[in-house]
């Protein structure tokens, strides 16, 4: 994973099993609602759009170097 920094409620451990359920979902983009360190963004984002909020701005750099990266 990009980012394995150790976060608040962090569901890096759940990732996976999440990243599966939204696998079978319809087409289109994923909201990452409080996405922190993109544990669920960063493994959806291969195979579809993902859209990022987070209050915090740390949590926004994380995701926009991410997507400089992918
Ligand atoms: C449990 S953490 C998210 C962890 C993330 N899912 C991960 O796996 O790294 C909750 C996040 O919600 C954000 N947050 C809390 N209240 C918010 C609000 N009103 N609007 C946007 N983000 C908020 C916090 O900044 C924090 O990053």
């Amino acid at each position: 994973m990009g980012v394995n920094i150790s976060y608040m409620g962090t569901k890096r451990e759940l990732a996976p099993a999440v990243a599966d359920v939204v696998a079978q979902a319809k087409e289109g983009v994923m909201l990452d609602a409080f996405s922190g360190m993109c544990s669920v963004g960063e493994l959806v984002a291969p195979a579809r759009q993902v859209w990022n909020n987070d209050a915090q701005a740390f949590s926004a750099e994380v995701a926009r170097d991410l997507r400089l990266q992918g």
